[in-house]
């Protein structure tokens, strides 16, 4: 049936090997391990405070060490899966072995080969401009072909809310292309007492071919 054939054809599927991690020297960033949980769980609680109010979820995820843990369990489960849509990395800093930040390919959009990136960093790494090497290596890993080691995807976007200007400066400094503005797209719901309300969401992007050529 040639309809069946067109719903399917150029879709994205997930490699079918976990990609090598990402290699920056004093760091690295890969796909969670098994064991992963609890450092994962132990850069949230030191960070918790630092990565509001953009990190929501840190309000009701990640808050005993089990969630972390099961957090983890689950995408390694799914590794090697077809169909994921989200594949969350953690950032290492070899010497310690210890997470500081976690990055990832989120909100993966089969059809369009489109992901989107999300990122945060533990503060005491903060301002040395390691998430900008970090986003521009996993645009790179993202981009490059699957056979080559990456994750074969077309576009990839980063949503930053117009009022994070350190999440701002990030994408400008990955020379990003800025697509325009997502108005009210995000709720935020803090401080409790007088909520900030609906945010504007910048959207950048980037293609396979303008960020491998550039
Ligand atoms: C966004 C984040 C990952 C940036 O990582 P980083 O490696 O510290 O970023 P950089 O060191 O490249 O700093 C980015 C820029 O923001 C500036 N900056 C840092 N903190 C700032 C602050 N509180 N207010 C304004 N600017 C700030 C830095 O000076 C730098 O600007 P410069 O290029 O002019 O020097 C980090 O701030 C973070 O984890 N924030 C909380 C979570 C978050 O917001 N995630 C993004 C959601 S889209």
């Amino acid at each position: 049936m040639q309809w069946l054939q067109y719903t399917t054809e150029g879709m994205w599927t997930a490699p079918k090997s976990v990609p090598p991690a990402i290699d920056l020297g004093e760091f690295e960033v890969r796909e969670y391990q098994s064991g992963d949980g609890p450092k994962l769980f132990r850069a949230i609680e030191e960070s918790r405070d630092a990565i509001l109010p953009w990190m929501i979820w840190c309000l009701t995820d990640h808050l005993k060490v089990e969630d972390s843990i099961f957090y983890v369990q689950r995408f390694v489960r799914d590794q090697g899966r077809e169909d994921v849509t989200d594949i969350p990395m953690g950032i290492f800093e070899k010497r310690s072995g210890e997470l500081v930040g976690a990055t990832g390919l989120h909100d993966i959009k089969a059809r369009s080969q489109q992901a989107e990136i999300g990122y945060w960093l533990h503060p005491r790494v903060h301002g040395q401009g390691l998430m900008t090497r970090v986003a521009t290596a996993l645009l790179t890993q993202a981009f490059t072909s699957q056979d080559a080691g990456g994750y074969g995807l077309r576009r990839v976007v980063i949503l930053p809310s117009t009022r994070n200007e350190p999440s701002v400066k990030v994408c400008e400094r990955l020379g990003l292309h800025r697509e325009g503005i997502l108005r009210q797209e995000r709720y935020l719901g803090l401080p409790k007492e007088n909520p900030i309300g609906y945010l504007d969401m910048c959207i950048y992007a980037a293609l396979r071919d303008e960020w491998l050529n550039r």
